[in-house]
């Protein structure tokens, strides 16, 4: 090309998550059987959304109104539905239909609210990040993603005095991004945490982003939504049904827009927000229609309970299969459907390996983990020797080394198989 057409940031746009897939599709040509434990889809692990649920989708498709554009924000009585459920929270924010507004999907919010931000006011992330986020940060800002630390110690609390300390000697950090639960590492983070966060905030004038994609999987209860606790710190909510009903493949999220009129420039930025959506027309419209009826329906908060309960009792599992290994810190989620387990400093080293019994498989292997992260080099033999595909820790910009695993899988046997097979892989690879 006559002139560099290449990003700046492009170099940024990382998704280990995905990244990951393609090693596994070279190693099941060579015969080996997978087992993706890598991808946050309850649907592809075998959920099969409530039929009564599934009854209004096919409702839907017999109203015209469903096969049309809708607004650009979205549509608006599932706007309106959606703010008074905003409204019916205690003591919380209060907002109108006009400052929700839907996207394709929460991945398309995220590439958009950090898009839209001027290149010099970052937003100061969690790490372990779960990559949408960091990715397009660092992508649209041209600079490596700003972190705070998740403490492994701590039940993987943000250290928040890493954040206030952050927060207050860089002032191009405009916006606080956290993510409750957490993906990775699947932490609930308690009011009185969020509210100091909320109040470094306001000190530093500052805005919040939450990610509140699994804040309706929250185990034992006390879901928490920003409304609640940001007080009058403008904030940027981001929710969706990928996870809940669940229905990932509906590309289907919004934004919930927190204190607007409190600062006029927040307030322009999120008219920035919209300007970029009209471009598009609008985002998926049945999907939306089907909110209000769905989330609406009495059926629904059982359906949410059940699924809490669900998760939670094999997050206990998940952490049964790792009692007594020395090796590794393994916290119990608080909620979500993902389990992270941290090796601990000094255990992996670049000679550690497990047993592969086909030659090309073991050869492949071999090439692979060539200069690779300490943790790679263990999914990669993990995945050469058992075909179990987790996402290595610091593919999640983690200083820490470890993997991520799902609690998806619904079939008793197999999911029992894996948690045994991950527990023994470590064993024998600790001591390799
Ligand atoms: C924390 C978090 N945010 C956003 C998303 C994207 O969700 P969506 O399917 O709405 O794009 C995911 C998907 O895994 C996620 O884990």
């Amino acid at each position: 090309m006559r002139r560099d057409i290449v990003h700046p940031g492009a170099g940024n746009l990382t998704y280990e998550i995905r990244e990951i897939v393609a090693v596994g599709r070279q190693l099941r040509d060579l015969g080996v059987e997978m087992t993706w434990e890598n991808i946050g889809d309850p649907v592809q692990k075998g959920e099969t959304p409530p039929d009564w649920m599934r009854q209004i989708v096919r409702e839907l498709i017999d109203e015209p109104l469903s096969w049309a554009y809708c607004d650009t924000e979205g549509v608006l009585a599932t706007r309106e539905f959606l703010a008074a459920k905003v409204n019916e929270r205690p003591g919380g924010v209060q907002i109108t239909a006009a400052d929700i507004l839907f996207f394709n999907g929460l991945g398309d919010a995220v590439s958009k609210v950090y898009g839209q931000l001027r290149r010099e006011a970052r937003v100061l992330g969690p790490s372990p990040a779960y990559s949408t986020h960091s990715s397009a940060e660092s992508a649209s800002s041209g600079y490596k993603h700003l972190t705070y630390n998740l403490d492994p110690y701590n039940g993987w609390m943000p250290d928040v005095e890493d954040i206030r300390m952050k927060v207050k000697y860089n002032d191009a950090i405009a916006g606080i991004l956290l993510l409750s639960p957490d993906n990775p590492t699947g932490a609930v983070y308690p009011r009185a945490l969020v509210e100091e966060i909320a109040e470094i905030a306001r000190q530093h004038d500052c805005f919040i982003i939450t990610d509140e994609i699994y804040a309706h999987i929250v185990y034992g209860g006390g879901r928490l939504h920003a409304s609640e606790w940001v007080g009058d710190v403008p904030a940027i909510a981001m929710r969706g049904i990928s996870k809940e009903y669940p229905w990932p493949g509906s590309r289907c999220g919004w934004i919930e827009i927190l204190n607007r009129k409190r600062d006029e420039n927040f307030s322009r930025y999120c008219d920035s927000l919209l300007a970029a959506k009209r471009l598009e027309v609008s985002s998926t419209t049945l999907p939306q229609m089907s909110i209000p009826r769905v989330i609406g329906d009495a059926r629904y908060a059982a359906h949410l309970r059940r699924r809490e309960d669900l998760f939670e009792r094999r997050a206990g599992e998940a952490v049964a299969a790792f009692a007594g290994c020395d090796a590794v810190v393994a916290n119990k989620p608080g909620g979500a459907f993902y389990f992270t387990v941290m090796f601990k400093d000094g255990i992996l080293n670049d000679h550690q390996t497990l047993p592969i019994d086909n030659r090309a498989v073991r050869q492949r292997i071999e090439q692979m983990v060539q200069g690779v992260a300490p943790d790679k080099r263990f999914v990669y033999y993990l995945m050469g020797a058992t075909g179990i595909v987790v996402v290595p820790l610091t593919g999640f910009q983690s200083e820490h080394h470890g993997f991520r695993i799902t609690l998806l899988e619904s079939d008793d046997k197999k999911r029992a198989w894996i948690l045994r097979t991950l527990r023994q892989s470590i064993d024998t690879y600790v001591v390799a």
